[in-house]
């Protein structure tokens, strides 16, 4: 597949998706949407691939949100169409990949910009980001998860007041509410990113898969997260990557994972 609207680029085990439609604020329209899910598809399959840091090009925004030229006159059913299929082919896939996926966000996070970012395992601000779920002053909600995983991350008075109020919070103000995880300088945000990563490298990529697949289990709906978890712990007795991490840490030396 072309990409017109992302960029993707890896080095040393960590790959990089910049979205990339700078003139629009990096607006999610639908070939955005689908570039990310090829993108992150063959970027999960790819077993050289440990990391994933997603952010916007330029220094103003991550994603201003999905593009309101392009549902401003849509139907009920087009409507309900474009959060399902949006869902299905980004927001729930970035939460629900093996590969563990950092929000670097870079400025404005609004609407789908936001819910892209909390679909992430995590995020880190740099200092000028701003966050909101402004929906609500279109004459709409949000629809790609941000009624969900908004009251998850910061509790539910927090988020029914960013969304009632459709405003806008500050990066500070988005790790004080535990949004975001660190907030950082713009220029040093991607470094502080794969310094992250090359952390999380060390350590074994199909435990992190199955940690990814339990944590998730507690926000599914009739999915009970203490069984996923005891089925994932046991699973991972099965694996190379046990093998060697106990054998390594046995015979005093570093692990040196392959994933399987
Ligand atoms: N969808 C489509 N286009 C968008 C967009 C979005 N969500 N957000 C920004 N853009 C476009 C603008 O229309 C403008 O395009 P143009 O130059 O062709 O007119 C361009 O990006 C630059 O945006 P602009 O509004 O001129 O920048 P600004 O610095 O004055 O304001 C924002 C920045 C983020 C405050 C403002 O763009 C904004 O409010 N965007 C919409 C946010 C939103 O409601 N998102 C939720 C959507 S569900």
């Amino acid at each position: 597949m072309n990409y017109e609207n992302i960029l993707v680029s890896a080095e040393q085990g960590i790959a990089t998706i910049t979205i990339n439609r700078p003139s629009k604020l990096n607006a999610l329209n639908k070939a955005t949407i689908a570039e990310l899910h090829h993108a992150l598809n063959t970027l999960d399959l790819d077993a050289s691939v440990r990391v994933i840091i997603m952010t916007g090009s330029g220094e103003k925004a991550f994603v201003a949100g999905a593009d309101i030229a392009e549902f401003a006159d849509f139907s009920v059913e087009e409507g309900a169409q474009l959060a399902a299929q949006g869902q299905e082919l980004l927001f729930d896939f970035v939460e629900n990949l093996r590969t563990p996926v950092i929000g670097a966000v870079n400025g404005f996070a609004l609407g789908g910009g936001l819910e892209l970012a909390m679909s992430c395992h995590f995020r880190v601000a740099s200092d000028n980001a701003k966050m909101g779920l402004p929906e609500v002053s279109l004459g709409v909600i949000p629809g790609y998860g941000g009624t969900q995983r908004l009251p998850q991350l910061i509790g539910k008075g927090r988020a029914l007041e960013m969304i009632m109020t459709a405003g806008m919070i500050s990066a500070e103000d988005a790790y004080r509410a535990g949004l975001v995880n660190h907030v950082v300088a713009q220029a040093e945000l991607l470094d502080f990113c794969k310094g992250i990563a090359a952390r999380i490298m060390k350590n074994s990529p199909m435990a992190i898969g199955q940690a990814i697949k339990a944590v998730n289990a507690n926000f599914k709906e009739g999915v009970n997260g203490f069984e996923t978890e005891i089925k994932a712990f046991g699973k991972c007795f099965g694996t190379e990557d046990f093998k060697e991490g106990t054998t390594a840490f046995l015979e005093k030396r570093k692990a040196e994972f392959t994933g399987k």
